[in-house]
């Protein structure tokens, strides 16, 4: 079913950090009409929603499947007032907001560097973080200094059966972890009550580095690591106020990396 633009204005009504909400069926991009937005004046706090994406975008160049009914595709318009150097702490905004709302509704969440939503496959078992599945994603579109477009996707009620079979083995939605559909109106709720409430901190000088940290299945853990066409193995041993993870490698020595993908499953 696609949005109730009833219910969802009237949620948005419920934020007062919300300036002002653009509900779609189906578009290309939110992230894409955010960004017209922003270059066209629009204020802080303009949420573009979208009940299906046709050329939804991912990191990297890579596309993001948006199915019709099921998923979360929202984009976030921000005019940050702290240097753009400090802005890839939106990632950490955004991800930590999605861990919230999807708790909230009884899914357990974690991160993946840089920004990956992960789930396990199924809440009533324990699972090591490498079968954790990516429920998610944030795609942040900075236009610095001007205003930055963080967009978020999240896997609700999507069934994994009609997903795209590259993407089958790696994705996870809440709906298969808990086991029966959520309203997707109260993860949003929940996601958009998270960043508002975490950016107006960060707004006022807060640093979300350590609970980002605290959030990252991966920390701690021997992972490979795919950046600049290089393969690399080692311990994700820390991450940066600038979102970038340090690498611990078996010689000892350490590397630095700002992007690139991380992988939990390959001992
Ligand atoms: C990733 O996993 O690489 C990021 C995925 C981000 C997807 C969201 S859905 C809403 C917004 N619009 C887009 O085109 N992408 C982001």
């Amino acid at each position: 079913m696609s949005w109730d633009p009833v219910e969802v204005f009237r949620m948005a009504e419920r934020i007062p950090w919300i300036r002002d909400l653009h509900l779609y069926e189906e578009v290309g991009s939110t992230n894409d009409i955010a960004r017209d937005l922003g270059e066209m004046g629009a204020p802080e706090g303009v949420v573009v929603l979208a009940d299906a994406q046709r050329a939804g975008r991912g990191r990297a160049g890579r596309s993001w499947w948006t199915p019709p009914g099921v998923a979360l595709a929202v984009s976030i318009l921000v005019r940050p007032r702290r240097p753009p150097g400090d802005w890839p702490q939106l990632m950490m905004i955004a991800g930590l907001a999605a861990v919230e709302s999807i708790e909230a509704v009884g899914c357990p969440a974690g991160l993946k560097w840089p920004n990956d939503i992960m789930i396990p496959p199924d809440r009533n078992r324990a699972t090591p973080a490498s079968a954790w599945r990516k429920a998610g994603g944030i795609l942040v579109e900075s236009v610095p200094p001007a205003f930055a477009v963080i967009g978020i996707g999240v896997n609700v009620n999507t069934s994994l059966e009609a997903a795209p079979p590259e993407l089958a083995e790696i994705l996870g939605s809440i709906r298969e972890t808990v086991g029966h559909a959520i309203p997707r109106l109260m993860v949003l709720e929940g996601l958009l009550r998270a960043f508002a409430r975490l950016y107006t901190e960060w707004s006022e000088g807060a640093s979300m580095l350590e609970r980002w940290a605290a959030r990252l299945i991966m920390l701690g853990q021997p992972v490979r690591l795919h950046a600049a066409g290089r393969i690399w193995e080692g311990l994700a041993e820390s991450v940066s106020a600038e979102g970038g993870l340090w690498l611990r490698l078996p010689d000892g020595r350490r590397e630095y990396f700002l992007a690139g993908d991380v992988s939990l499953r390959w001992s």
